[in-house]
């Protein structure tokens, strides 16, 4: 047996031919950039989230760039992260002229461990850049009441985190201002890159909308240096008909999680991640942390089955933050997860049957181990 880690083969065969359909009309109308489309799939966000606004520009990082640009934090000033996520997390702080300022994370959750921020934060901390990664919301009871001591401002990088709740709140919701990535694999993924930012703050999002358009609130007068960053209207068109779908998706990536920690809870090399009591998770991905991790992987690939590993080099070990001045041991839990953290195939339309096929394997691989 195949099993892929991701395909969009099935969500194809469900709905694909509504998305041609949709694709056919807005080729037809000629509008690709900006227009009603795009504007339909923001109320439709808005709605979906309870954000008051939503905009959609090209992808996830630039929604990162452009949210941190929004807030206007001067040059220089030092903004909290974890050291283990995407490359965007960090970059984008980066880019924007700041000081990335890393923080240890969780060893059950793997995101960061909101109990290390305080040690960090002095007179030039500007704000948190949370991530919400590995299924669920960071910690917002703690990371907000953090940020309002200190007075922070919190970036929520929500990009892995569509339709995942803190409580009552949405992701992305949690902070001042939140993003989504609607890169193709995403619980929510268009036919290319895409991205959004959200937000309840009226001047964050007027601000967010310039700056999508060069800065420029009348064409051609520009008031800020933005970029050219929109979601265009053929992937608002397809993402309008996939959020049809989403809750249950969402259901369905749950029942696979469910059939894994089944096939799986007793075997002691393998451990799944601690889900907070007040996050309501979305199984984007499954990681799992295991021993022997590079062998079972190689073991599963000669399977047929296919897996990845986020991530395999945090990002306080990166050459282009050298001048950051970290070194390997820094944050040894993020150091070590980078090692044994194993995603696990999760994705629309998997069967019973791979799920099974998936923990057999393991399973065997286990037991043929412990002979050795
Ligand atoms: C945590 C995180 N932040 C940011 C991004 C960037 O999003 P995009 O790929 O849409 O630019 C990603 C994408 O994978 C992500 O996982």
């Amino acid at each position: 047996m195949k099993v892929p880690f991701f395909t969009s083969r099935y969500q194809d065969q469900r709905y694909g031919s509504s998305i041609r359909e949709k694709i056919d009309k807005v080729i037809k109308s000629g509008n690709f950039i900006l227009g009603d489309e795009l504007l339909q799939f923001e109320k439709r966000v808005e709605e979906f989230t309870g954000a008051k606004h939503a905009i959609g520009v090209a992808s996830g990082s630039d929604a990162l760039i452009l949210s941190l640009q929004c807030l206007d934090i001067p040059k220089g000033k030092e903004v909290i992260t974890t050291p283990f996520s995407f490359f965007a997390s960090t970059s984008c702080i980066v880019k924007n002229g700041l000081k990335p300022v890393f923080v240890e994370v969780d060893e059950n959750t793997y995101n960061i461990n909101p109990d290390l921020i305080p040690e960090k934060i002095n007179d030039n901390t500007e704000a948190i850049l949370s991530v919400d990664l590995f299924s669920q919301p960071a910690n917002y009871d703690k990371i907000s009441k953090i940020a309002n001591d200190y007075n922070l401002k919190i970036i929520e990088d929500s990009a892995e985190a569509f339709g995942m709740k803190w409580g009552d709140t949405n992701a992305g919701l949690c902070g001042d201002i939140g993003i989504y990535s609607f890169y193709p694999t995403k619980t929510l993924g268009a036919f290319g890159d895409g991205g959004m930012v959200i937000t309840n703050n009226d001047d964050y999002a007027e601000k967010i909308r310039i700056l999508r358009v060069h800065g420029a609130k009348k064409k051609y007068n520009h008031r800020y240096i933005g970029i050219n960053s929109r979601l265009d209207a053929l992937q608002a068109s397809i993402l309008s008909i996939k959020l049809n779908f989403i809750k249950k998706e969402i259901k369905e990536r749950e029942e696979i999680y469910n059939q894994y920690v089944k096939n799986l809870e007793n075997i002691k090399e393998i451990e799944f991640p601690k889900i907070y009591k007040k996050a309501s998770p979305v199984w984007y991905v499954l990681n799992v942390k295991c021993k022997y991790r590079d062998k079972l992987r190689e073991f599963l690939k000669e399977k047929g089955i296919d897996t990845n590993i986020y991530y395999p080099k945090a990002m306080h070990l990166q050459e282009c933050f050298i001048e950051l001045g970290y070194k390997k041991g820094d944050f040894p839990i993020a150091e070590k997860l980078c090692n044994s953290l194993l995603a696990l195939p999760v994705f629309i339309g998997m069967s019973s049957e791979m799920i099974e096929y998936v923990c057999n394997c393991i399973k065997q691989f286990y037991k043929n181990h412990n002979k050795m």
